[in-house]
């Protein structure tokens, strides 16, 4: 762990701040922070910082499945692995953003699996905090360790280990959909961006959607089916025998890729072969990789594009777009006001606090009721702060000129403005009343 990553992090439960118990803490060759323990400010909480990395969840969690997969497979999809940019080409097409716009920005990968995705973030410049709930994080710092601008985090999804308003992009490419509340997952992670901030995200999509019709429809939903039956098997089998499986229908997945490239009418003809999913990917080892990524999840939800977009909109986030591959959608979070709209920002808040009783709009409300009892006229209340002076009726209105100065009582020796202004005695309060709030205010 950097040091440089401490004032970004909170203490999950208590949102506090955490330090570093110096007593406890190792350092590597590299100047890292290898092991040790970081206490909330109240000093209630203590979570380790084991293999480099600091860890806010329980060792063994429902997402023990990614930590086994991940370690095997950990660097099966890397591009500087492979040779192929497949991983680059997904995450460029999914955020839409250019590898400029990440440079020295702080970014965060939630459900970052072995980082596949984070080696392409980091290569455009940009700080990298790389966050999974599995022991996957162990292979995505084996993987990018040597990267001066990577941090890792074994952390929770549904309870960040982050100041709110961390990060200048955020993206989650395959992982909200793997936790126990996608939406909940979402509006969580949105949390985390700083105003002006950019989130994407890659969800699973419904079997069907409204683009499907007939056979195709009925066909889908079989799939679908066929789908959820066998993982209420296969997510109970231990994982070690599941991935032994997954290895054995490697033929399958050739097997449909074939099907898939051939002329529609072999296509049509073999299409209950397809009826079993298995991955088609033409590297057999990310067949393997995937088919176990699809068969051992405890959780695995799906969504249409509408309910994504919707939950978007729901968390104030703007310029919302869709990708060709569903359910992609990118957001962000509307920029911090300043200058002239910040004043009319603070404007329209001050409205508000009038409304809830205080400030100005009430103390202005006060003193026109005053004034127009002063002058002998009643008030009407149009809401619960908003006075309108009523005219008084002749009968009651004070004369307009001021009496002669005999007619007054007392009035011997007293000017004409003198007159005047005992005729309205309650006006300097009111006046003194508005000019005390609006300095308040
Ligand atoms: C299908 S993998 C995707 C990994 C990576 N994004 C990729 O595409 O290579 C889903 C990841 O989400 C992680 N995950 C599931 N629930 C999580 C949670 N509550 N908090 C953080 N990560 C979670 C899993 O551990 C897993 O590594």
């Amino acid at each position: 762990m950097k040091l440089g990553l401490l004032a970004r992090l909170r203490c999950p439960k208590s949102g506090q701040p955490l330090s570093l118990e110096l007593a406890t803490a190792t350092q590597s060759a590299g100047g890292e922070i290898n092991s040790g323990w970081l206490v909330s400010a109240d000093g209630q909480h203590r979570y380790p910082i084991r293999g480099g990395i600091p860890r806010f969840v329980p060792e063994s969690n429902y997402a023990d499945n990614f930590g086994m997969q991940w370690n095997h497979f950990a660097k099966t999809q890397f591009d500087s692995h492979s040779g192929h940019p497949i991983s680059a080409e997904r995450f460029w097409k999914a955020t839409a953003w250019r590898p400029e716009d990440l440079r020295r920005k702080w970014v965060l990968d939630v459900g970052c699996g072995s980082g596949r995705f984070a080696e392409v973030a980091l290569a455009a410049g940009a700080h990298v905090v790389a966050l999974d709930y599995s022991s996957a994080v162990d292979a995505c710092y084996a993987n990018l360790k040597h990267h001066p601008d990577l941090h890792v985090v074994q952390g929770d999804i549904m309870q960040f280990p982050f100041r709110r308003a961390t990060f200048d992009r955020v993206y989650s490419i395959g992982a909200l959909h793997h936790t126990p509340d996608t939406e909940q997952a979402f509006h969580s992670t949105t949390a985390l961006l700083k105003p002006g901030g950019r989130v994407s995200i890659w969800v699973y999509h419904t079997w069907c959607g409204p683009d499907l019709h007939g056979l195709r429809a009925v066909h889908a939903r079989l799939k679908g089916w066929i789908s959820d039956t066998l993982r209420r098997i296969t997510t109970k089998l231990p994982n070690p025998v599941l991935r032994g499986l997954c290895y054995l229908v490697v033929p399958l997945g050739a097997c449909q890729r074939a099907i898939l490239g051939s002329p529609a009418p072999i296509r049509a003809l073999l299409s209950p072969l397809l009826l079993v999913f298995c991955s088609t990917h033409p590297r057999w080892r990310v067949r393997v990789c995937d088919t176990f990524d699809w068969y051992s999840p405890q959780y695995q939800h799906r969504h249409t594009v509408e309910q994504v977009q919707s939950w978007f909109r729901s968390a104030g986030l703007t310029e919302i777009s869709t990708a060709g591959f569903p359910v992609t959608v990118r957001g962000r979070r509307p920029p911090a006001l300043s200058g002239r709209p910040l004043r009319q920002h603070a404007r329209r808040r001050a409205r508000g606090r009038a409304l809830q009783g205080r400030g100005r709009k009430a103390a202005l409300a006060q003193g026109r009721e005053a004034r127009s009892r002063a002058a002998g006229g009643g008030v009407v209340r149009t809401s619960s702060l908003i006075f309108r002076a009523r005219t008084p009726s002749r009968a009651h209105r004070p004369a307009r000129r001021a009496p002669a100065r005999s007619a007054l009582p007392g009035a011997e020796g007293r000017s004409r403005t003198e007159a005047r202004a005992a005729l309205r005695p309650r006006w300097p309060r009111a006046r003194r009343q508005i000019r005390r709030a609006r300095r308040a205010w």
